[in-house]
């Protein structure tokens, strides 16, 4: 019994020293003290040398360092995790970090942002309404009543659940929706997409993103409306750019016109960018309509304003050289970590 005793006493110094640096060794740690022909096993077998009397007692001594080593086998599985040691003592604070990498904004985000911060910097406050939209908002209060043939001007998805609902085909919703809450002046930007029904390729999409300016006040003129555009040409392609108008139209403006600048590839001397006209068109305006006014319950009579509208695709495929408008919308990673600035 004393022999077993200090049999016990040895293995379990054995045991505790015990430590296993992966999985391996918890596994041998396993076989040489639970296996079936391990220790545990062995020691068991001396039971049947110990005297009656003294069985119960060695019983529960033999009993008690089975749950020891049973114990000291959970706690190296335990710390061991994929043949890594993983306690808590064994993390190495002094280790630098992983480094996450840093991603990139879209190319349309980026354009989106440049345009957006220069009107903000005149005091236009930014505005987004829905992109399905309905009849009235897209075009109706827009002065495009039903059949008016400059509907065919866009191609326009429909909705099949209710007639009435369309893709917004340009942002021009938005100027609705913010002259129909009655809160004036307006000084308003709009970015959002629109989506148009046109044949995919490398120069057009079904969805593109605009960005449309509203200002309405007493006495807003078109002498207001150039300045304001010629500051936002000037900050955005530089100040040499000219800049010209062309007489236009659109329903919801009167008078209306097209800007161009002169093409900030060439110069001006004609490239294939301007097809050789040296000029590049970047938006449409004019002054809103008073039928567009009286449509949103503003007095015309009193009221007056200015509305552009104009892409960020085109802009942004001319400043960072993209020559495929698809790439946009393909989420490749390999063309999208490509624009880090952080605006
Ligand atoms: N909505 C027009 C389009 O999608 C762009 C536009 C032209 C917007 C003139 C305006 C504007 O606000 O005054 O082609």
């Amino acid at each position: 019994m004393e022999q077993l005793l200090k049999q016990i006493e040895d293995h379990k110094k054995e045991i505790s020293a015990f430590t296993a640096a992966d999985e391996k060794q918890v596994e041998e740690f396993r076989i040489k003290y639970l296996g079936t022909k391990g220790l545990m096993k062995s020691i068991m077998g001396e039971m049947k040398n110990v005297a009656v009397e003294n069985k119960k007692e060695a019983g529960q001594l033999l009993n008690d360092f089975k749950v020891f080593v049973e114990e000291k086998y959970n706690e190296l599985k335990e710390s061991t995790v994929n043949g890594q040691q993983s306690t808590a003592n064994s993390i190495d604070l002094s280790l630098p970090g992983d480094n996450l990498p840093i991603g990139s904004r879209h190319p349309v985000v980026l354009m989106r942002n440049r345009i957006v911060s220069i009107f903000q910097r005149l005091g236009f406050a930014v505005a987004e309404g829905p992109e399905i939209e309905d009849d009235w908002h897209n075009f109706g209060a827009l002065n495009l009543p039903e059949h008016h043939p400059a509907r065919d001007m866009q191609d326009t998805f429909y909705i099949q659940q209710n007639p009435d609902w369309v893709l917004r085909t340009h942002t021009s919703n938005v100027q609705i929706r913010e002259m129909e809450k009655g809160k004036l002046p307006i000084r308003m930007i709009m970015p959002g997409r629109v989506y148009r029904n046109e044949t995919v390729s490398a120069r057009s999409h079904c969805f593109f993103h605009q960005v449309e300016g509203l200002y309405i006040d007493e006495h807003v003129s078109f002498a207001d409306l150039k300045q304001t555009l010629y500051f936002f040409v000037k900050e955005m392609y530089g100040k040499d750019v000219k800049v010209r108008f062309r007489p236009s139209y659109f329903p919801f403006t009167e008078p209306s016109a097209e800007m161009d600048v002169s093409c900030f590839i060439c110069g001006g001397s004609g490239c294939n960018i301007c097809k050789k006209t040296g000029w590049v068109e970047i938006l449409g305006c004019g002054m809103v309509h008073p039928n567009v006014l009286t449509n949103c319950n503003i007095d015309p009579a009193k009221y007056t304003g200015f509305a552009f509208g104009m892409g960020i695709e085109r802009p942004a495929m001319l400043k960072y050289g993209i020559n495929d408008i698809r790439l946009f919308s393909e989420n490749d990673v390999r063309f999208l970590k490509q624009f880090t600035s952080a605006i």
